[in-house]
């Protein structure tokens, strides 16, 4: 979910929309706003897309404070009465809140025995009624206390009709930014939804209460203790969040790639040596250590897939990749000895969160592949790989993916050195060629594009295939095109297939056969001929000069070459392409895909 706050001399209404629009991204079940209108809390919700509330307010509020909320529903289904803001009994108090409130059921027993008299069905509700069971007259101490008494997660802004002048919030596990501006402020749970108004941020901690004012912003502790915070900078460019002409965040992000590589490298190889002494690890921790695990979600962890394939195969280091909401739960095999690699586009996914805090519990460190600076994960880990992909916007990942991919290899080269082994020169020279070929690439799939569509045509089934690396490629493709079209995909190892999933190969039933691996070339060209034997369509992806496989599929897409371990980044880049034609060509709205959200800040 996304929340935004404003209070200054400005009209809140517009400044709210605005910021809820660029974290739509975020959830989009329905959206609400409050606002305090000429001494009144007047409320305005709906289940449905912010452009449906935006219908129903229009420019009705001239209100210079409110707050703001687009949800992805957890408790409760998508309803307008689920809707946030959520109000006390008096109607006095509106709160907007991400997160999960674990103990609410408890809470709102109690509550409700007290008389508060509840709508919705959500967690969320609990808050305000808890806040309105506290209030004595001063809203600070009422948010102070109910606070104490909630368990799980929370971002939370309350606004009270006494005070007109104040916006307080409070944070636990659930991240929320405040922007400062001249005479006013802005509260937000991402910092795309302020950084047309302001550069300066502060970013809450754990536990920390904002009292915020149009002139001053006040940090707490939970006993009141006054917090010195440091102010950040965002270097984001207020441009870089929006569409620039694209129809789509998905479609312009897929071209920003070559740019978002080229900025992730710069700096960081020169002539033959990584440099990233600026992650502070030290030659003596690696020789250390024993194992590595990397932990993540979603398209991170297909990143992390071939960030395995790589280490072990470079550093010879066993390496571990698990998904972060399984991680934590299963006694994981991670101590001292054991550096974590944590992945995380955002840095605030609550399950890849979680899998940091208990490796760092079980005395691991934790280094963190983020493309959020000052992200929670950022915070947390002990080291720090920064992509340079700029704001993700659109919930299917693409830049943030091939910049992990990137990083993956930025890092094993480094730690190869640090560990006195002899890195291949060519990945060296490779990683620089890396963006004026995915430029390349993209270009040539989108000339290619209807014939490279066309076999989906009418199917709700496709598979994806390769060895190896290509397999893990396989992986993020499948998932790129399920996300966004709802073709159900399904990646295998290409050798595996013969193993069970081929019973459902039929004719003419999409396959794309990723057959860029050296080493395990012939191999991958033989279960493609299973597959061709049972009459699916083959488009395969292989390097460029290859003049064999033309004769054994039904289409070729070259690849430019590049030495085998260097492939993923560039094969990736026609399977996101596929992905988006695919389903606009459905009218799916891939931007925002059924279901699903960009930073999923829940377990
Ligand atoms: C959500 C998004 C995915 C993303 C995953 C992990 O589920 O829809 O696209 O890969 O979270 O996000 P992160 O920000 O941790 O990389």
């Amino acid at each position: 979910c996304g929340i935004v706050g404003y209070i200054g001399p400005k009209k809140a209404a517009p400044i709210l929309f605005d910021g809820l629009e660029k974290l739509e991204y975020r959830g989009y079940d329905s959206a609400g706003i409050a606002v305090l209108e000429n001494n009144e809390l007047v409320v305005e919700k709906k289940q449905g897309r912010l452009k449906g509330l935006e219908d129903v307010v229009g420019d009705k509020f001239s209100a210079n404070i409110g707050i703001g909320h687009t949800r992805w529903a957890t408790h409760g289904k998508p309803s307008d009465v689920n809707s946030h803001p959520h109000q006390d009994s008096t109607g006095n108090i509106a709160v907007v809140h991400n997160g999960i409130i674990e103990n609410y059921l408890k809470l709102k027993e109690m509550l409700i025995e007290k008389g508060h008299d509840f709508k919705s069905e959500t967690d969320t509700e609990v808050v305000p009624h808890l806040i309105e069971q506290y209030y004595k007259g001063d809203l600070l101490e009422a948010v102070k206390a109910a606070v104490k008494e909630l368990h799980g997660a929370y971002a939370l802004v309350v606004t009270h009709k006494e005070s007109p002048d104040t916006l307080i919030c409070v944070r636990k596990d659930s991240p929320l930014v405040i922007g400062l501006g001249e005479g006013e402020n802005f509260i937000a749970s991402d910092i795309p939804a302020i950084i047309q108004y302001t550069r300066k941020t502060i970013i809450l901690d754990d536990n920390e209460i904002a009292v915020i004012t149009k002139d001053k912003v006040e940090i707490m502790d939970k006993e009141g203790n006054i917090i010195d915070k440091n102010i950040m900078n965002v270097d984001w460019d207020a441009v870089a969040a929006e569409k620039d002409g694209y129809p789509h965040f998905m479609l312009k992000e897929i071209h920003e790639q070559p740019t978002a590589l080229r900025n992730t490298l710069k700096d960081r190889i020169i002539g033959d040596t990584v440099d990233l002494d600026n992650m502070n690890i030290t030659a003596d921790y690696l020789k250390d250590i024993k194992n590595i695990s990397i932990v993540a979600c979603g398209t991170a962890y297909n990143a992390g897939l071939v960030g395995k394939e790589l280490i072990e195969g470079l550093l010879r280091i066993p390496v571990e990749v698990s998904v972060a909401s399984e991680f934590r739960y299963r006694n994981p095999l991670v101590d001292d000895k054991t550096l974590v690699i944590v992945v995380s586009q955002s840095g605030e996914t609550a399950d890849t969160l979680a899998a940091l805090r208990e490796s760092k519990r079980r005395g691991s460190k934790v280094l963190a592949i983020t493309n959020v600076k000052g992200s929670s994960v950022a915070r947390e880990a002990d080291f720090i790989f920064q992509t340079i992909a700029g704001p993700e916007i659109a919930v299917a990942s693409t830049k943030a993916y091939s910049t992990m991919l990137l990083g993956f290899y930025l890092i094993t080269l480094y730690f190869g050195q640090l560990l006195g082994k002899e890195m291949p020169k060519e990945l060296y020279s490779g990683l620089k060629e890396l963006p004026i070929l995915a430029d390349k690439i993209i270009i040539e799939t989108e000339k290619q594009i209807e014939s490279l569509i066309k076999p989906f045509e009418g199917w709700g089934d496709s598979f994806f295939i390769g060895r190896g690396l290509d397999w893990h490629v396989a992986e993020e493709g499948s998932l790129k095109l399920k996300e966004i079209s709802y073709i159900h995909a399904e990646a295998y190892a290409a050798g595996e297939l013969k193993h069970g999933t081929l019973a459902l190969i039929e004719k003419d039933i999409p396959v794309i056969a990723l057959a860029t691996q050296k080493d395990v070339y012939e191999k991958t060209v033989s279960n493609i001929k299973e597959v061709k034997a049972r009459e699916g369509y083959v488009i395969a992806l292989a390097q460029e000069g290859d003049t064999e496989i033309g004769k054994s599929v039904d289409q070729v897409l070259a690849i430019p070459k590049v030495p085998s371990l260097l492939t993923p980044i560039l094969t990736v880049l026609p399977l996101q392409i596929i992905s988006y034609y695919v389903a606009t060509s459905r009218g799916c709205d891939v931007d925002k895909p059924r279901n699903l959200a960009k930073s999923v800040t829940v377990e």
